[in-house]
């Protein structure tokens, strides 16, 4: 008999079949006569029940059935007289593929999120981690069927190379250099520089200069691929490595991308509700009893849109009535994410995309607005969040652009690439990059963006 996945198993009703699944040991209890087993395979949240009668099996055999063994059954698929489950499994015979001792860390329920991040190569086996990144990965498949559809392109951009795409200097260097015989200067300072095969590069922040190549080409694409960031923040909503998503549209406006950003986020939420739905229900029953709530509530409601200038009048507001923040406000100042949420959760009490910020505080390839002060930038800031996405229209005209980059000191060298698309049928486009972490942070409820990544990337934090 070949093997069933337990989550197609549960769905049976061919009672008296003979099945065969294959997982791991979850629990296992019950009296001297008759033993109840929990077996989960990571197909879904929920554990098939294995009956066993011990008097029908070896002791040898028996003992090796514990917490964390990996075993293999056949039995008859047998109607379930416990509620809440439709089928368990009498079972007739019995494997052991591979024992677990009594050091498995995963012996009890409940363990702490810090506690499981420092087993990071076993939490995948629990409960929550399971679900987590099953949501993950449904989150990318729907992510690919929502450009896929629409007629976008996935387009591939190097993890490698010369240039700092946000110019704000936030990168990793890759070096070839044998670190034993590093190459000195005149002053005998350590030549890192130019050390790429002899030249300079670093891992990519965003895709983003790239994308703009190819939408200018193919109309419209999106990345989706690991991004880098060198800053040295620990927070619970940062990490050196995330996973960016960045569609860019060829003719779009700010509008256009506002619109498409919406749109996105909201399909991608309606697809978590449609098809994860086992795993929401257990995140929401055990860290977040808000959560579905607040999911079915995104998807309907309409985001509002609001300027900066206007975002900083109703935070100007909020402290003139006695609201303590952390951070200053005032026209010009970079919103912190204390600022964002209290204009999401508290003021407008919805999602919101706050545009046209000063162009001080945004990257230099955002388009400027007459006022010759803001950029045409927009951000979407979400509840318990703060910014998940960050996009613009994009600054088509040559000389603008040029001045853009001198004032920002960026190498030309750097940049010569990117501004022959301005000069060789430039044309109006927009783009946006969401990050995949965030969005999971929001659609699995989960509080710290170290637990919605397998293996998160943090400042002191890359063993394995
Ligand atoms: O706002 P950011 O820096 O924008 C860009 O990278 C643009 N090139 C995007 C574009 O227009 N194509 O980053 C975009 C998003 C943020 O809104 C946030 O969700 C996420 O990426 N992000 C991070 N996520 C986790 N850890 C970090 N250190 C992040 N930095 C940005
Ligand atoms: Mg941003």
């Amino acid at each position: 008999i070949s093997r069933t996945r337990i989550v197609d198993l549960l769905k049976r009703e061919d009672f008296g079949a003979m099945v065969n699944v294959k997982g791991w040991v979850r629990t296992r209890r019950g009296s001297k006569k008759v033993n109840f087993i929990a077996l989960n395979d990571g197909s879904t949240i929920n554990n098939v029940q294995l009956v066993v009668d011990l008097g029908e099996f070896d002791e040898e055999l028996l003992k090796k059935i514990t917490t964390g063994a990996c075993i293999s059954v056949n039995g008859v698929l047998t109607e379930s007289m416990g509620k809440g489950q439709n089928a368990e499994i009498q079972v007739k015979e019995i494997e052991v593929l591979g024992v677990c001792d009594s050091s498995f860390p995963l012996q009890k329920k409940g363990h702490s999120l810090e506690f499981l991040r420092e087993i990071a190569h076993l939490r995948p086996r629990t409960n929550t981690f399971g679900a987590v990144f099953r949501i993950r990965h449904n989150m990318a498949y729907a992510i690919h069927k929502y450009f896929h559809d629409r007629g976008f392109f996935y387009f591939h951009t190097p993890l490698i190379t010369g240039s700092d795409a946000e110019g704000a200097g936030e990168m990793f260097q890759v070096t070839t250099l044998d670190l034993n015989n590093v190459p000195k200067d005149e002053n005998g300072k350590i030549n890192y520089k130019e050390d790429f095969f002899g030249k300079e590069a670093n891992l990519t922040v965003s895709g983003q200069l790239e994308g703009e190549l190819a939408a200018t080409a193919l109309g419209a694409i999106y990345t989706f691929g690991p991004t880098f960031r060198a800053e040295n923040s620990n927070t619970p909503r940062h990490l050196a490595e995330f996973w960016m998503i960045e569609p860019e549209v060829a003719f779009n406006d700010n509008n256009d991308n506002m619109n498409l950003a919406e749109d996105f986020i909201k399909y991608c939420v309606q697809w978590a509700l449609d098809n994860c739905m086992d795993d929401l229900k257990f995140l929401n029953e055990h860290f977040d009893k808000g959560l579905i709530e607040r999911l079915q509530g995104v998807v309907k409601v309409e985001f509002k849109r609001a300027t900066y200038t206007e975002g900083i009048k109703v935070l100007e507001e909020a402290v003139a009535k006695g609201h303590k923040f952390e951070f200053p406000v005032y026209w010009g100042a970079d919103l912190a994410s204390e600022h964002e949420r209290f204009l999401v959760e508290e003021h407008y009490k919805r999602p919101v995309i706050m545009t046209d910020y000063p162009k001080e505080i945004k990257a230099f390839y955002m388009k400027q607005n007459e006022d010759g002060k803001t950029v045409r930038g927009m951000d979407v800031l979400f509840p318990k969040i703060g910014e998940i996405i960050g996009g613009s229209e994009r600054e088509v005209d040559y000389d603008t652009l040029m001045q853009r980059v001198e004032e920002n000191h960026i190498p030309l060298k750097d940049m010569w690439w990117y501004l022959d698309t301005r000069k060789y049928g430039s044309c109006p486009h927009s783009g946006f990059g969401l990050g995949f972490e965030r969005l999971l942070l929001f659609v699995t409820g989960m509080s710290n963006i170290r637990d919605v990544i397998p293996f998160p990337r943090t400042p002191n934090n890359a063993d394995f």
